[in-house]
């Protein structure tokens, strides 16, 4: 038997925690074999820790033999004590008409504090995961306050975005799900993000070639997918929760699995004429478990340039509207 990881999740009893503690205990996030200990963190808040209550005892009736321990509190320092991984769910939700910087004045400060703490008692190979909106620049700024941790360990999900438009391209060319391939996102994750079909592969022939619809492509594809959460929201009412979960299950999974290659914002060093030192999405290969190395090398038109500029610009904004959080 391992020895138990310790993954501290941020937002426990939030709609994303409630979707997302079972998969994580049941083995979906780490493997069938890895036990786990969930550290559950949640706001000072009555109403929030009694909902808390509830999920922990529905962990424990669920008796998943991986998990060998569950921690409630609103304690950060007890929360993120040792962790191994720490994914930061806990932040507000839009609601209908806002966007997702909209959230920035609101949230940002949360990632503060949370970076200073998992700086100071994460476990030494910690990892850092942000879903909370708007999750590059709050995964900028939680890292920007880390002296011990590397910023390469602090990742945000664009995941999500990944799945839409794996989703989305096998809709539109009607083949199964898993004959498309190389889907990656670029960017924000917001409408302006890029979802670079140029490089996807259906049945392992480009996707243009199988579509050949390029106005498509350029038009309802990319905006579909830039704008499903806010969709989502109008449909349901509240932000995406179980699939934003299950794209953190991916997200991790991935990360944790030496070859994979997937989309993740990392800390841009200049790949794809990023802005260095904003956290954009772009293709990475999995190198040992927890690491990986940025894929450099597609090529992009001038379309594609012109998106990545535009999402580029909008992560250098959002940077220059926390200034003062960094
Ligand atoms: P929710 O309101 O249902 O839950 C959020 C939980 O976080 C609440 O229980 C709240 O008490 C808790 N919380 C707030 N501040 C906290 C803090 N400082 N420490 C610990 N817990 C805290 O919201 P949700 O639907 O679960 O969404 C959570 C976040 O994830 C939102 O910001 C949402 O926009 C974002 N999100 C991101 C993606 C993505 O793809 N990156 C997808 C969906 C949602
Ligand atoms: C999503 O993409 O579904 C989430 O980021 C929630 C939102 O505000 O869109």
């Amino acid at each position: 038997m391992k020895t138990p990881i310790r993954v501290a999740v941020t937002g426990a009893a939030g709609q994303i925690g409630y979707a997302l503690l079972f998969r994580i205990a049941s083995g979906a996030m780490f493997g069938p074999d890895q036990p786990v200990i969930l550290q559950l963190i949640e706001a000072p808040v009555e109403k929030a820790l009694k909902a808390l209550e509830g999920v922990a005892m529905e962990l424990d009736d669920c008796a998943f033999p991986l998990l060998k321990g569950v921690v409630q509190t609103s304690d950060p320092t007890v929360g993120f004590k040792d962790a191994n991984w720490c994914l930061l769910v806990g932040a507000k939700p839009r609601g209908p008409g806002m966007e997702r910087a909209d959230l920035l004045k609101d949230n940002g400060r949360i990632f503060i504090g949370q970076g200073q703490i998992i700086d100071a008692v994460a476990a030494a190979d910690a990892r850092v995961a942000v879903v909370g909106n708007p999750a590059n620049t709050n995964c900028m700024i939680a890292a920007s306050q880390a002296k011990r941790l590397p910023a390469d360990r602090f990742t945000a999900m664009v995941r999500l975005d990944q799945n839409r438009a794996q989703s989305q391209l096998a809709l539109k060319a009607g083949v199964d799900l898993t004959a498309v391939k190389d889907i990656f996102i670029y960017g924000n994750h917001s409408p302006t993000m890029f979802p670079a079909f140029a490089h996807a592969t259906i049945n392992g022939q480009p996707a243009t070639t199988v579509i050949n619809d390029s106005a498509w492509l350029q038009g309802p594809f990319c905006e579909t997918v830039g704008k499903r959460g806010a969709a989502i929201i109008a449909a349901r009412g509240a932000s995406s929760a179980a699939s934003a979960a299950n794209a953190l299950v991916d997200h991790v999974r991935s990360l944790v699995t030496p070859g994979a290659i997937h989309s993740i914002a990392v800390k841009s060093h200049g790949h794809y004429g990023f802005d260095a030192n904003v956290w954009a999405g772009m293709p990475v290969r999995t190198t040992t478990p927890g690491s990986y190395e940025v894929i450099p090398s597609y090529a992009m038109d001038d379309f594609a340039k012109s998106k990545i500029a535009a999402t580029n610009k909008e992560l250098v904004e959002e940077r220059a509207a926390v200034v003062d959080l960094l």
